[in-house]
């Protein structure tokens, strides 16, 4: 083992050096900015010299009785708020900017969600992709990406060029209007249904549950034909919530199970198409919605997609549904990033998923304006900044929150698994040391420290295999340690 290893070293000369650490480093961003993703004084091996400073003790069980979760990845939501903004650059800026994105020498992001048609974070008008004036159009014959939509994948394609491991699914936040109760994308909550017959007598039993299905499946094919794959959808966006002013539709548990089992799991199937059906798309309060997905329409369901606008998200709640599914996938797919959020709000948006069982994080949006836009003007989020805002000037400026997803993205690649691990705590007053690691596909171990304290905190970390590390974990920040593979 040892002379393959050596001979393997020379062979590929450089690469094995930079590709495995052999020592400890650190990167941390922190509140004020002036850290990002910045190298610091890397951990050393034992208990090392607090000085001064308060002490923190965090173990991980990095052998294999520790092993939770395989990561999948991280990223954001392209909306058409980001594509008509990443548009704006310059194609070396933009090419600077999907670098940045979607490789290691950036936040390395391999986990991409996409709106299919317009949602909140469209410009006007709303729209789907086969509105045909509002009439039915049974054949689908009026299908069509439209411009948005071919803007929005050719996006994607060059995202996946940049990242080999990238997965993206896709979600609508309406049927086309032909295909609903009330007749529009964009209403009250009035009708705000699937004309599918479920409210009569059963999901099919009249109207649009197949049109809805092959909708699902000409837009995958129309996406794989731009060079996109879609590896999963959900079939709505927050299908609890049905609102004015912008485009959404109410779809009930046994609705969305039965649509899923006996309509579009069956049609993807037919069409050839390995695309994947994601449960649920929204927030952790009312985990009997994707209990009741995951129970009639398992065949073709194979992870639950959670939201964290819930009063009070308690991320515990997938772990308890890990407990009674121990073979489903979870991922975090949205949560808003503000401007004016606090510091560490997409740090604890990833790293609570993280503790609990979710294979993914995505963030509500990747990129926007300098307006948070574009956005419908009827309604809708109007202060959801993306990880990325595109200035007018034709510049882009990472916010905090991207530097805060990139904390954990940048050092658990796809692939990486999660470690259980000990020592993570907040108290009511707001300080506190929260922490996540990983086994990385290269033996390398990372391990993400939040500090929530307004001060810097000594940590000093003991591995099940056998080892003690200990560095500082400045003030307010995020920071993460790449530890050198276990001897
Ligand atoms: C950390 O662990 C060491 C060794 O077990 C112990 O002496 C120390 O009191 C612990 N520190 C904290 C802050 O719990
Ligand atoms: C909802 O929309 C329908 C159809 O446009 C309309 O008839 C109804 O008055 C609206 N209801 C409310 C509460 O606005």
């Amino acid at each position: 083992m040892h002379i393959s290893a050596t001979i393997l070293g020379l062979a590929a000369g450089s690469y094995a050096l930079e590709g495995r650490a052999t020592s400890a480093s650190a990167y941390s961003s922190n509140s004020d900015g002036s850290y990002k993703l910045s190298s610091i004084t890397a951990p050393v091996q034992g208990s090392g010299d607090p000085g001064s400073t308060s002490t923190w003790n965090l173990t991980i069980d990095d052998t294999s009785s520790g092993y939770k979760q395989t990561i999948v990845g991280f990223g954001g939501a392209v909306t058409d708020a980001t594509v008509t903004s990443f548009n704006t650059l310059s194609s070396s800026n933009l090419q600077d900017l999907l670098n940045d994105l979607m490789t290691d020498s950036g936040a390395n992001f391999a986990l991409m969600r996409h709106t299919i048609g317009a949602s909140d974070l469209s410009g006007d008008p709303a729209y789907t992709f086969d509105d045909n004036g509002g009439s039915a159009d049974t054949s689908l014959s009026g299908f069509g990406l439209g411009d948005r939509g071919t803007a929005m994948a050719k996006l994607l394609a060059s995202m996946k060029s940049s990242q080999s491991d990238l997965t993206v699914f896709g979600s609508p936040w309406s049927a086309p209007g032909w295909m609903k109760i009330n007749g529009v994308i964009d209403g009250n909550t009035t009708g705000n249904n699937l004309d599918d017959g479920y409210l009569d007598s059963g999901t099919g039993s009249s109207g649009y549950a197949t049109e809805f299905a092959q909708y699902f499946v000409k837009y995958i094919q129309a996406f794989e034909d731009l060079g996109v794959s879609i590896d999963a959808i959900t079939i709505q966006n927050e299908p609890l919530n049905s609102q004015s002013g912008y485009p959404t539709m109410y779809v009930y548990a046994d609705e969305s199970a039965q649509l899923i089992q006996n309509y579009i799991g069956p049609a993807l199937s037919d069409a050839n198409l390995n695309t994947k059906v994601w449960a649920y798309d929204h927030n952790t309060d009312v985990t009997s919605y994707p209990q009741t997905v995951v129970d009639t329409a398992g065949q073709y369901v194979d992870s639950v997609a959670w939201h964290c606008y819930a009063t009070d998200v308690d991320w515990t709640v997938l772990t308890t549904f890990h407990n009674s599914n121990p073979n489903v996938n979870q991922y975090m797919t949205e949560c808003w990033t503000p401007s004016t959020g606090s510091w560490n709000q997409a740090a604890d948006f990833t790293m609570g998923p993280l503790q609990n069982w979710a294979a993914g994080v995505t963030a509500w949006t990747l990129g926007t304006n300098s307006d948070d836009g574009p956005h419908l003007s009827s309604g809708g989020c109007g202060t959801c900044t993306g990880l990325v805002t595109v200035n007018s000037d034709g510049s882009y400026t990472f916010e905090t929150a991207y530097y805060m997803i990139a904390q954990f993205s940048k050092f658990i690649p796809n692939g990486a698994k999660i470690l259980s691990g000990t020592g993570s705590y907040t108290y009511s007053s707001g300080g506190g040391i929260q922490s996540v690691a990983s086994l990385n596909p290269d033996g390398t171990r990372s391990v993400v420290i939040e500090n929530l304290f307004d001060n810097d905190v000594y940590v000093t970390l003991t591995t099940e295999s056998g080892e003690e590390w200990s560095g500082d974990i400045p003030s307010e920040s995020v920071t993460t340690w790449v530890l050198p593979a276990s001897s």
